[in-house]
């Protein structure tokens, strides 16, 4: 492994030649006019290939109910640019909130997700034309492990695991969500799906990714004695079952996933893992799962790896770590060039399935150079951003309008809308959206740092 650096490219030249230094083959292309094809998802024209992922804010109310913040956030994504907006983890019930202001789908409040979508599609063609139609994905969610609901940890384990029961000090009686928990909480992510059709979104989203509960279960090999552990077919039973009743019984969303192509943990706590080196990916059995998916009519899928709570450069290279944790022994551009391959290799396997890369802002400005190369590889079919929305989620209106993007708007992978969040503040970007941002980092860090004295 190499050594852990900041960005310091002022050139395409100087990034090239770091990636050669390393060995990466980046991909990188001159031109990006192919971001700017259209793509049938569903039956609906995509505008363009560019995509915001799904990014927590935290700022819901105590009912999960979307509040000025989250509105401004959307509105400000469909303003930008990006063809398709995967909305954040929503929780389909509140012991699943992974913090107490996760936004939460219920009957009660789908009225004001029914507004943020319309004010969110309407703000797309005010800035662009009535024929801008952006594909909306609703991402439901049950944090597992993570739940948080009263703002202390409550987790829900799947299985116990070596790695990760340590991080919450979880004894080994500590109990598993029961097979019934999981027949029961099927029929709340297909309540929630409906919601979400009532709401207006197009699709929505099945959570399978950084280690939450469906994440969780498909690495669930130690789990015995339970139709959802140990084999294949029973870990991958929920997120099949799930999605199957979903496409059966709510007609005018479809249904897709955010999956962890590889979890980066120790088998066999990890999926998609090597079981002799989990640092190797080995992707045999998300090749098998995204089969089944496609056979369940995913006419979509998002990719993304690791888990965010263990080892947050494998899903988000950064320049700054988040309090308490070193550098780690790799440069981010690594980080970048594996997320592009082992997304290259599923996106290979399954050519017409339209895949959504992940991992892009660490490349600020030059991250469309290098997703027009992906896409014109075949490695993705579209290229998200998650940190790069929040700090310029008009970026994709200025490639358009200006052919490039401002190396002063950019994301500069500063870990700390990470830290908001682990902070249990309500988070965006506090460089580039200090207004808001800044005094939230600030006041949340100080509170943080007086509990841990
Ligand atoms: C503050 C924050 C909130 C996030 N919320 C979600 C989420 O709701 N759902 C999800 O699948 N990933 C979430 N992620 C991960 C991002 O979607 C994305 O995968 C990650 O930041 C890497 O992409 P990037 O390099 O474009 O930032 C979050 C990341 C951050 C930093």
């Amino acid at each position: 492994m190499s050594q852990h650096e900041r960005f310091k490219f002022k050139d395409k030249e100087a990034l090239l030649r770091k990636a050669e230094e390393l060995n990466i083959n980046l991909p990188f292309s001159e031109t990006i006019e192919i971001l700017f094809d259209k793509i049938e998802i569903n039956g609906k024209t995509v505008p363009n290939r560019f995509a915001v992922h799904p990014m927590e804010g935290f700022d819901a109310d105590a009912n999960g109910t979307p509040g000025e913040l989250c509105f401004r956030r959307y509105k400000r994504y469909a303003s930008g640019g990006s063809g398709l907006i995967w909305f954040e983890a929503t929780a389909v019930i509140p012991e699943g909130r992974s913090n107490p202001r996760q936004l939460w789908i219920h009957k009660e409040n789908v009225y004001v997700f029914k507004q943020l979508v319309d004010e969110t599609r309407e703000a797309a063609r005010q800035n662009f034309s009535n024929n801008f139609d952006l594909t909306l994905i609703l991402q439901l969610t049950h944090s597992g492990r993570y739940s948080k609901q009263s703002g202390k940890p409550a987790p829900i384990i799947a299985h116990h695991s070596e790695i990760l029961d340590p991080k919450h000090k979880l004894p080994a009686d500590y109990p598993l969500i029961t097979d019934q928990e999981l027949d029961e909480l099927q029929e709340k992510f297909v309540e929630a799906a409906l919601l979400a059709e009532e709401a207006g979104f197009d699709g929505v989203g099945i959570k399978a990714c950084h280690g939450y509960l469906v994440s969780e279960l498909l690495a669930s090999f130690t789990r015995e004695d339970s139709k959802y552990g140990s084999s294949f077919e029973n870990r991958t039973r929920f997120l099949q079952e799930t999605a199957k009743q979903i496409k059966n019984n709510v007609k005018n969303v479809f249904v897709t996933s955010r999956l962890n192509g590889y979890d980066a943990i120790k088998y066999p706590y990890g999926f998609g893992v090597s079981a002799d080196d989990y640092l190797k990916p080995d992707l045999a059995e998300t090749k098998k799962l995204i089969k089944e998916l496609i056979k369940i009519d995913y006419p979509i899928l998002n990719l993304s790896i690791g888990n965010p709570y263990l080892k947050p450069h494998f899903c988000r290279p950064f320049d700054f770590p988040l309090a308490g944790f070193e550098p780690p022994n790799e440069h981010p551009l690594q980080g970048v060039a594996r997320i592009i391959e082992i997304t290259g290799e599923l996106q290979k396997e399954f050519p017409k399935l339209p895949v959504i890369g992940t991992g892009y802002s660490w490349l600020r400005h030059f991250f469309p150079n290098v997703a027009a190369a992906v896409v014109n590889q075949g490695k993705a079919t579209l290229i998200g951003q998650g940190r790069g929305a929040f700090a310029y989620p008009d970026s994709v209106k200025d490639l358009q309008e200006k052919g490039a993007m401002d190396a002063h708007k950019v994301c500069v992978t500063c870990s700390a809308c990470s830290q908001i969040m682990r902070d249990d503040g309500r988070t965006g970007c506090i460089i580039r959206d200090k207004e808001i941002y800044g005094a939230e980092y600030r006041k949340v860090r100080k509170r943080a740092a007086g509990k841990n004295q």
